[in-house]
């Protein structure tokens, strides 16, 4: 005999008068008038059962004493629901059953917090994170959990598809920079030594490549000591690729594949293909960003040679030492409160601009701001035809070095955009951003690999390594989706020659080059063929498909904002003899004497 004949959300009018079975969890139990009515949830749905006192008295005894979460099994006759108790939004809402028996599996003690949708989201989320496994039995996070399969399964049968295959490399390796903190692993059998946990198999996939295996990917494992953001975790996976004998055009166009299959498998609307692409230094000219929101427009434009003799001294300074002027139209914010332009200025200031000239747009026309009076009759309209300005617009001025500017103004792009409700919620918009800077510049001046420091300069560019690096670009391409970075890779350097000269302008000499990727150097000068690949933020991808707000939304378990597994209470001390056995000893601060 089964546990069970059907699962809670199967049954519908065809089921009528069959006796069933169901198994699952009392989601909510009501008395109405000696009826018991049970609402019996698992993860397929929820089934009404009604137990009348007057027909199973036995049953309807038992069920009288269940609770939320209880674990049941009942069984009984399906009855059609009366007319007016249909629920149209339920798949099993036209049917009820008539409870014969009811079996108590399990109890339940009360739970920590509702799970009903609307209270539940009103719950701390460390506590959610807590008792995970209660907080999984919300339907939207099962939703969320089986979107997230769904997507793993089409991109793994895609890729089988364009002979991929899938190989598992270690967990527990050596460092490889990807521009984060390690996870270290001390070595019990060789005393004094680490391992590494991956933040991400760059070079195993390499080296795979080196084997001839051609085409590989991998759902991976990654592992980055980091402070986290709303879509970074310390430990998330990739879906991560690597091919032989591509060009960079031959990967985008396997990826706009994939990507039009991800959507498709889970139920949106497949974009165009190709996908569109952009220059880094044309999505930060339009955008701001390297990771453009294309889902709407506020666009930065260029008042350069509309200024070139402006009257108007900070403009005419900027563009003197070289800088660029430049506007976004921020449609219909004419009237945002004085509050959040001190705050929008205040932003411009932290990204280093002097301050933020603006101008409000009357509803009658009129320009309203300090500086128009500074400005020709040609500047206004100049200003006026390129920004399409209107009534009601709130005009944004950025002047000062290129970057800053196009950061500045990227980010008040989107903060505008977000308060002028511009941003639609339910489109999805990829692009690809290439061309990117080989290096960028540190703190201290020096330069380090925008990307990771395998990544090929563009051909036209090798010269550049050996005259002004800091300008070369990079063969590498990042996918953004809805203004996220869901995906970054390159095509590699194969060349062991060209690698250690790499190594040797970011100041890695041979010596540390040998120690640190001596492996990879190696492997590079036994036949390595072209080759490259990108990897994806699988969770980032599944957040925006879901909807979500953060990663954590789409992660089974994850850690916490203090990068802490909760639930597990992790990480945790370990005893003394388990340091002992891998030659640890505690060097702890003082703990801070109390105020
Ligand atoms: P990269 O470091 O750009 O490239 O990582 C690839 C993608 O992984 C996602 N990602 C993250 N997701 C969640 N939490 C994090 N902490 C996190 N860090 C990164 C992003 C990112 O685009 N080895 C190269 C790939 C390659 O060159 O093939 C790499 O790891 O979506
Ligand atoms: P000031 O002459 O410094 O009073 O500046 C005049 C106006 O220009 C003020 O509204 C400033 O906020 C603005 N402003 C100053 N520097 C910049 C800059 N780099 N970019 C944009 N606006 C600026």
């Amino acid at each position: 005999m089964k546990m069970r004949t059907h699962t809670c959300g199967d049954l519908g009018k065809e089921a009528i008068g069959q006796t069933v079975t169901l198994c699952g969890w009392v989601d909510t139990v009501r008395d109405h008038g000696g009826l018991i009515f049970i609402d019996l949830r698992d993860r397929y749905g929820l089934t009404q059962v009604i137990y009348d006192p007057a027909k199973t008295r036995e049953a309807w005894e038992v069920a009288q004493k269940t609770r939320g979460e209880f674990v049941v099994r009942i069984s009984g006759v399906v009855e059609a629901r009366p007319a007016d108790m249909v629920n149209p939004k339920l798949a099993t809402g036209e049917i009820e059953v008539r409870g014969s028996t009811i079996e108590i599996l399990n109890a339940s003690a009360t739970i920590p917090f509702p799970l009903e949708e609307k209270q539940a989201q009103k719950v701390q989320e460390d506590l959610r994170l807590q008792y995970r496994y209660l907080d999984l039995r919300r339907t939207v996070m099962q939703q969320r959990l089986r979107l997230r399969h769904r997507v793993a399964h089409a991109v793994r049968a895609y890729l089988d598809t364009h002979d991929f295959i899938e190989i598992e490399t270690p967990i527990l390796t050596k460092s490889t920079p990807e521009g984060a903190r390690d996870y270290l692993v001390p070595s019990r059998v060789v005393p004094g030594s680490f391992f590494a946990l991956p933040q991400a198999p760059q070079q195993y996939k390499q080296l795979l490549m080196v084997s001839g295996m051609d085409r590989y990917f991998q759902m991976a494992r990654c592992f980055r000591d980091e402070d986290l953001r709303s879509d970074r975790q310390p430990e998330f996976t990739q879906i991560d690729m690597e091919m032989s004998f591509i060009t960079a055009d031959d990967l985008i166009e396997i990826v706009d594949g994939m990507m039009a299959e991800v959507l498709r498998a889970t139920g949106l609307q497949a974009p165009a293909l190709p996908l569109p692409r952009m220059t880094y230094r044309e999505a930060m000219d339009r955008f701001g960003s390297d990771k453009p929101d294309i889902r709407f427009g506020m666009e930065i434009i260029d008042f350069g040679d509309a200024f070139a003799a402006t009257a108007f001294k900070v403009f005419a300074g900027v563009l003197a030492d070289g800088g660029v002027v430049r506007a976004i139209n921020a449609k219909g914010l004419g009237g945002v409160p004085a509050r959040v332009m001190d705050e929008w200025t205040e932003a411009a200031r932290q990204r280093g601009l002097g301050g933020l000239a603006y101008i409000r747009v009357q509803d009658d026309g009129g320009w309203k701001s300090p500086i128009v009076k500074f400005f020709s009759d040609a500047e206004k309209e100049a200003l006026a035809g390129r920004l399409g300005i209107e009534p009601g617009d709130l005009i944004l001025f950025g002047a000062g070095e290129w970057e800053q500017v196009s950061v500045a103004l990227g980010h008040l792009r989107l903060l505008a955009g977000e308060m002028a409700g511009a941003i639609p919620e339910d489109e999805f918009r990829f692009t690809w951003v290439v061309d990117f800077p080989l290096f960028e510049r540190t703190a201290e001046g020096g330069l380090t690999p925008m990307h990771h420091p395998f990544t090929s300069p563009k051909p036209e560019d090798f010269a550049l390594l050996d005259t002004a690096p800091g300008d070369a670009r990079a063969q590498a391409y990042d996918l953004v989706l809805n203004g996220v970075e869901i995906g970054g890779g390159s095509i590699r350097i194969h060349d062991p020659a060209v690698q250690a000269r790499m190594f040797e302008i970011l100041g890695i000499d041979a010596e540390e080059a040998q120690e640190r990727f001596g492996h990879l150097l190696k492997g590079l000068s036994f036949g390595a063929p072209p080759h490259g690949g990108i990897a994806f933020g699988f969770d980032r991808l599944v957040m925006l498909l879901a909807g979500c707000e953060t990663i954590r939304d789409v992660i089974a378990f994850p850690k916490s904002q203090k990068a802490m597994d909760l639930m597990m209470a992790a990480p945790s001390k370990v005893d003394a003899h388990q340091l002992r056995d891998v030659y640890l000893r505690l060097n702890l601060p003082e703990a801070e004497p109390e105020a």
